[in-house]
């Protein structure tokens, strides 16, 4: 089995793909629309210190795992801690990435969608975005665009590690970037920018919640692309030459600076044409769209966002898909093809009630939730905050925290770092109080 494990031809190819799959739909359509209904700037600052204060610790958890037994998750903690139940973890691991996969090709749908109808139906986007956005969740087009998007990561998986992920997101990634940066330029000249700016960066201390703690906290796993079993699948991958201080410094900036950027191509453009921030999951394709509208070359810009979109969306798939499909090759011992292929045609089964829950399925609600809801926050809010802090849990009583200083030290002739003292520190006091602390919440027990 470990014999035909592929490898990432560079370090520079291994970061790549990591920061593939963790900008995706989370930093630009997830981030903005949560931090929209969740008062601006206090959100992001509250993000900024899950990411800080346990995002990273997690990440140099994951990283050291992964590579260190070169395992997907559920043979990796196996292999660790065999005849115990710390493989729990790697199932958890396993199962919110899957979850993910349920929704996610819908909205990465969308966006091709979009491209679209913003080329052959602009007028349509200009005269009634809310209109359009419905008619188009509800018609079977969506349903055909999320198919399509699942072909496509199909496709890049079919041709491996180093020539499918790792090539198209060295493509991929820098033409982001760039889109990016013209559109925060085409924000910022709006008139009243500012105000968009002032949302975003100034935090109003009122708007701090518990909930929003917890939305902030899932938010940071989802968009770091931890606590579901990526991270470790990914390391599996890297070699011993490999530098993690660089690989996770690399995924943990990047990911945030293209989420305030994100935020500062959006709301900016929401503000300065008095359009409300609070939309939900429709910021993106209702809002912003009729922001573009209003803006001259809108057409042009709206093309480009929804690429972006795609773009960020896609090389995020690819890892997502790669979860599952990397558990049913090592623990089932089935052809990279057939895992794809099962992989594929559950999702499309499954994402269906996904899919329609803009529409015919609008009504249908578990625990008050669409569907579509039902399986981001299951996954975001609950799994993903309870696979990291079994994995954090993992390290200490079984993996061993200096065990994992010295893995994730390899590769960077270091002997320490600041992160990994951060780390030592981190990882058995505010990382796993601060996630019992806010699960509790949630669940309503104080
Ligand atoms: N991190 C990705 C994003 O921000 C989402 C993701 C979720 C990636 C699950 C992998 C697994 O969009």
């Amino acid at each position: 089995m470990k014999k035909d494990r592929d490898n990432f031809s560079s370090n520079l190819g291994a970061i790549m793909a990591a920061v593939g799959s963790a900008v995706g739909l989370g930093n630009i359509w997830r981030f903005s629309y949560i931090t929209g209904i969740n008062g601006g700037g206090a959100f992001l600052l509250t993000y900024l210190i899950c990411v800080v204060l346990i995002g990273v610790s997690v990440m140099i958890a994951e990283l050291s795992i992964g590579r260190k037994t070169k395992l997907s998750p559920v043979s990796a903690f196996l292999s660790v801690a065999p005849k115990t139940p710390w493989w729990i973890t790697g199932l958890l691991a396993t199962l919110a990435p899957f979850l993910i996969l349920l929704y996610y090709p819908v909205v990465s749908g969308w966006a091709i969608g979009y491209i679209k109808l913003s080329i052959f139906n602009w007028s349509e986007i200009k005269s009634d975005s809310a209109q359009v956005f419905t008619d188009f969740t509800a018609g079977t087009s969506s349903i055909v665009f999320s198919i399509i998007a699942l072909l496509l990561t199909t496709g890049v998986l079919l041709f491996g590690v180093s020539k499918g992920i790792e090539r198209i997101s060295k493509v991929l990634l820098p033409l982001l970037g760039v889109a990016l940066i013209i559109l925060v330029i085409r924000a910022l000249t709006l008139p009243n920018a500012f105000d968009g700016l002032k949302f975003l960066f100034y935090p109003d201390f009122s708007k701090i919640t518990m909930t929003s703690f917890l939305d902030a906290l899932g938010h940071s796993f989802y968009s770091l692309s931890l606590g579901m079993g990526i991270i470790i699948t990914y390391a599996s991958y890297m070699k011993k030459e490999d530098n993690l201080i660089k690989t996770s410094l690399s995924i943990i900036s990047l990911d945030t600076i293209i989420a305030v950027l994100a935020g500062m191509a959006i709301f900016p453009a929401v503000f300065s044409f008095g359009l409300e921030p609070t939309q939900g999951a429709g910021l993106a394709f209702i809002t912003l769209p009729s922001a573009f509208a209003m803006m001259p070359l809108g057409q042009l810009f709206s093309i480009i966002f929804f690429f972006l979109l795609f773009i960020a969306a896609l090389t995020s798939m690819i890892s997502i898909m790669q979860v599952p499909v990397a558990f049913l090759e090592d623990q089932f011992k089935l052809k990279k093809k057939t895992s794809l292929i099962s992989v594929g045609i559950v999702s499309v089964i499954l994402g269906l009630p996904a899919a329609l829950s803009f529409s015919s399925l609008a009504d249908f609600k578990i625990f008050g939730l669409t569907y579509f809801d039902f399986l981001d926050r299951v996954a975001n809010n609950f799994i993903l905050p309870i696979t990291a802090l079994l994995t954090i849990l993992f390290i200490i009583f079984k993996f061993g925290i200096n065990e994992s200083i010295k893995e994730f030290l390899i590769g960077s002739n270091k002997e320490k770092s600041i992160l990994t003292s951060m780390y030592k520190v981190a990882i058995v006091s505010i990382a796993p109080i601060a996630i019992i602390l806010i699960m509790l919440h949630s669940i309503g027990l104080f």
